[in-house]
């Protein structure tokens, strides 16, 4: 008995330890992420019980119950033994229902809005990620910001294949599926700044389908709301359309020396005007097309359908108008 115990001890010793030592998860920086996490260690402990109890059984039998190289007679025929069935059906019922319990609290209160949510639009194409803030009419922003510590539900839609929403930190991942709705809760627990993936194959870009979340203190949250807001629906259109190019993250792409980028995966816009002269087309006509139908032209050098189709229709009137017109000014002065 001892020394089944002490094999025990060794079997669920390592499996322990490969289960403490390794990374498995990220650091969790959601209060759903946390519960998750707590429900995954429960799990994994339960397992590591059971594989130290099966692991010791196996390696005793293996050492003591060993049978000599030339000894070919069958072992004893036992038949049925009650009071071991008993427990190896009660034990496991116990554990599985426990399991099933516990998950079914985490999913209820993982699923719980909170009081005064946060509503944002998940919106994916390919392949891009923009996030608007139905509350805060107009504002658009290319990356995620969410305050800390207040519960937010994610809506999220798809403008043309399936894509998943993932940020591993928040431990949920979602699809978005054309012509439907789907919704995650995510209640902010850390300040940081957070990958978002796309984890659903979905073209040529998947790969480089990615933002991020930044989780901000809720007063530089209301700070950054209030300053985009300004900015967007300012009747200078150099500061709104400076604002609506920067927070549609169009300079992970462009060029455009006025807002300080330097991409090269899309055309230079600071050479708008000689684009347009090619393209045969006045510069406002030029601009506004080029972001509500971007095949329409093809600079040549650059690949087809990589400019997102559908971004022009994200924005409001006010906010294209805007943006075209600091396009224009922008490059005639870059
Ligand atoms: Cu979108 Cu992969």
């Amino acid at each position: 008995m001892a020394s089944l115990l002490g094999l025990g001890i060794v079997v669920g010793g390592i499996a322990a330890a490969v289960a403490l030592a390794l990374p498995w998860l990220p650091k969790p920086a959601s209060n759903e992420a946390n519960r998750i996490q707590f429900l995954f260690w429960f799990v994994v402990v339960i397992c590591i019980a059971i594989f130290a109890l099966v692991g010791a059984v196996m390696a005793y039998s293996i050492i003591h119950f060993r049978a000599d190289p030339d000894d070919d007679s069958d072992g004893p025929s036992i038949h049925g033994h009650t009071g071991l069935e008993i427990w190896w059906t009660l034990i496991p019922t116990i554990l599985v229902t426990s399991i099933g319990i516990v998950s079914a609290i985490v999913l209820s209160r993982d699923d719980a809005l909170g009081k005064n949510y946060l509503r944002v639009n998940v919106t994916a194409q390919q392949f891009a990620w923009s996030f608007s803030y139905p509350d805060s009419k107009g504002l658009t922003s290319g990356t995620l910001r969410l305050p800390r510590g207040r519960s937010v539900e994610l809506i999220l839609h798809s403008k043309d294949v399936i894509h998943s929403f993932w940020v591993s930190e928040f431990s949920q991942k979602q699809d978005t599926v054309p012509g439907l709705t789907t919704k995650v809760h995510i209640t902010p627990s850390r300040l940081g700044t957070f990958p978002v993936i796309c984890t659903e194959l979905c073209g040529l870009g998947h790969s480089v389908m990615r933002t991020v979340a930044i989780v901000m203190t809720p007063a530089a949250f209301n700070k950054w709301v209030a300053g985009q807001t300004k900015a967007i629906t300012s009747p200078n259109s150099g500061v709104a359309g400076a604002a609506v190019f920067k927070n549609n993250q169009c300079g992970a792409c462009h060029t455009l020396t006025a807002a300080g980028t330097a991409a090269k995966v899309g055309p230079d816009l600071d050479k708008l005007p000689a684009y347009a002269q090619q393209a045969g087309k006045p510069l406002p006509d030029f601009a506004r097309q080029s972001i509500v139908d971007p095949n329409a032209y093809i600079q040549p050098g650059f690949p087809k359908n990589v400019m997102p189709q559908t971004f022009g229709t994200s924005l409001s009137k006010q906010q294209l108008d805007a943006l075209v017109q600091y396009l224009i000014s922008s490059s005639k002065r870059g």
